[in-house]
């Protein structure tokens, strides 16, 4: 990897006696799209708020674009990064205009910077609703769009993003990741979580944790590959049969709408055991998607 703009290396943080993140090291390189996966409770917020510079990390490092995190430094790491938290966006009972008053003055913008930036950015989310709009009567998806804006306000290098698009309709769901991959476009590091598999399928690599703990990173294609093989298959019921009985044999038996994943155990021969099926299920070899990858890491492991 070329010089990387992010580099947490053996990052723990412990809460009394708990380590909501253990041991975690990766690295993100400039203009990325990384994406965060795992269950709630993984860590994934706790990560993040530290690679924000508003949690210091109990042991390990923190590189953000060559400053490291040092207690009583947090501000130079701030400058360097924009952050849209997971439940605080925008104040809901302020107006458009007002919060980004509001975001400028925490920042210390000056006036013609603020002005400038802010412009650039309500043009490029295409926003054409008044600046006097009360944040609470914005459509959902708009909503999480100004706060992105907000996020940018200072033009940072790097973008925090933390289920940026958890409860916004599918149509907005897409409009957000337009946005996302032309910011990734034009140079910044886009870091964001979501519980979207189709989403994650637009990320350059994805980080999976489990209970604190980064358990694969890599690109879609690569955990996919590494996690499966080859050795998918979807099984649609025939006839009069309406259900798929796990097997002893089988590792994985999924459930999806009518049909069902299966993967049988490792030294089990497919062939063989498929043969039992076949008279009452249509069966295809197929390719996983993300949902599958992230059932059998993450999920398989808590049964
Ligand atoms: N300030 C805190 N004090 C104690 N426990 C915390 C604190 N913040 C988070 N946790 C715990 O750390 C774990 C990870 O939380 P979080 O990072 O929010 O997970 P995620 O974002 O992946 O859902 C959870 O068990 C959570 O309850
Ligand atoms: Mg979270």
């Amino acid at each position: 990897m070329t010089a990387p703009i992010v580099d947490v290396q053996n990052l723990s943080v412990i809460f009394g006696d708990f380590f909501a993140v253990r041991d975690v090291s990766f690295r993100v390189a400039p203009g990325e799209i990384f994406g965060f996966l795992g269950a709630n409770g993984a860590g994934k917020t706790t990560t993040i708020r530290v690679l924000c510079g508003l949690l210091p990390g109990s042991r390990g490092r923190v590189i953000i674009d060559g400053a490291e995190f040092v207690a009583g430094r947090e501000n130079i790491i701030k400058q360097k990064v924009g952050y849209m938290s997971q439940r605080f966006t925008l104040y809901d009972g302020l107006s458009v205009k007002e919060n980004f008053d509001f975001a400028a003055s925490l920042r210390g913008l000056g006036r013609a910077e603020y002005l400038a930036n802010r412009g650039r950015l309500l043009n490029f989310i295409g926003f054409d609703e008044d600046l006097n709009t009360v944040v609470k009567d914005l459509p959902g998806g708009i909503k999480q769009e100004v706060a992105l804006c907000v996020s940018l306000l200072h033009d940072p290098k790097i973008i925090f993003l933390d289920e940026p698009t958890a409860g916004v309709a599918p149509v907005a769901r897409n409009r957000f990741w337009r946005l996302i991959k032309d910011l990734a476009a034009a140079g910044k590091t886009v870091f964001v979580t979501t519980h979207y598999m189709d989403e994650a399928e637009n990320c350059n690599r994805i980080a999976l944790m489990r209970a604190g703990e980064l358990i694969a990173v890599d690109t879609p294609a690569a955990l996919k590959r590494a996690t499966f093989g080859d050795s998918l298959y979807n099984f649609t019921p025939r006839g009069n049969v309406r259900m798929l009985a796990p097997a002893p044999d089988m590792e994985i038996c999924e459930p999806y709408g009518r049909h069902w994943h299966v993967k049988f155990k490792d030294g089990v021969n497919a062939t063989a055991a498929l043969r039992r099926y076949k008279s009452d299920f249509d069966i295809e070899k197929i390719q996983p998607s993300l949902e599958d990858v992230f059932i059998r890491l993450v999920e398989g492991q808590n049964r």
